[in-house]
């Protein structure tokens, strides 16, 4: 079996036109992420040319459901419709404030959540970390949904890749800034055990891949990988030169996982993380 290769993008959090100067948002330059998106698809389309690309939500800032019907339509128009491979979303907590789920995947040209897609002998499980959203950025999952990636972590052979928007344990970001001391605990799925037992207790699972933290993190345990993909939009500290990180994932059906981060500003590899 071939190993696949996955390029993830998170957070990007485009709202344009708005004035975000009195708030956290202001070290997201909205005004340079048109920009950096087109210079993703090009890297994406001529350089890396992965199989698959997976959007592992907040790709807006919420601002009234005219604007994010709009904005998610954009990144549809700037992303999706523009690259050459299969595209992906999970839904974060900032895009399904004005905006239901099933307009979101509509907007998106994407099923509804949860969904299961195979590529290349590999089960991809997209799961909704926002069932329900706790506090306007935390999230659960809810019974049904428990019962139903148990039966997908069961159900065949096939090695297995899951995601979600939130991540599904504790992750190190003390020295994250940008996260009030208060919202540390919605960094993460409320019953992430819970999510946790099933999928390492399932058949063949690899690796979980989420976004929210606005942090890069990668931890191996015996029973799989976690990853966390850093944020696309934040210049924080400071208000200009976003980075454009984004990450590329080489896997194969063993388990082995090789990540490459990227920057766009300036254009690098700034890492390359295997976990075995
Ligand atoms: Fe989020």
């Amino acid at each position: 079996m071939e190993h696949i290769k996955i390029v993830f993008i998170s957070d990007i959090h485009f709202s344009p036109g708005q004035d975000w100067s009195q708030c956290i948002w202001k070290y997201t330059p909205n005004e340079e992420l048109p920009g950096l998106m087109d210079r993703f698809v090009d890297i994406v389309n001529h350089e890396l040319r992965p199989d698959l690309v997976i959007e592992l939500g907040d790709r807006i800032i919420d601002v009234n459901s005219e604007r994010d019907v709009e904005n998610t339509q954009s990144i549809y128009e700037r992303i999706d419709a523009r690259i050459g491979c299969p595209v992906f979303h999970v839904d974060g907590n900032h895009d399904f404030v004005h905006v239901g789920k099933q307009e979101l995947a509509k907007l998106l040209h994407n099923p509804e959540l949860p969904f299961v897609r195979v590529f290349k002998g590999y089960k991809c499980i997209f799961f909704d970390s926002l069932d329900p959203m706790l506090e306007g950025v935390g999230g659960a999952v809810s019974d049904k949904q428990l019962a139903w990636l148990e039966h997908e972590m069961n159900s065949d052979d096939l090695p297995k890749i899951v995601f979600s928007h939130h991540p599904l344990n504790y992750h190190e970001i003390h020295r994250n800034f940008i996260i009030p001391k208060e919202t540390v605990p919605l960094m993460k799925v409320a019953n992430c055990d819970t999510v946790r037992a099933i999928i390492e207790s399932g058949r063949n699972f690899l690796f979980h891949a989420a976004g929210h933290l606005h942090w890069w993190s990668f931890r191996v345990s015996p029973k799989g990988t976690y990853i966390v993909n850093p944020p696309f939009s934040a210049a924080h500290p400071d208000r200009t030169n976003a980075p454009g990180w984004f990450m590329e994932a080489d896997v194969w059906p063993d388990g082995k996982i090789d990540t490459k981060i990227h920057s766009i500003v300036p254009r690098r590899v700034i890492g390359d993380f295997v976990n075995r």
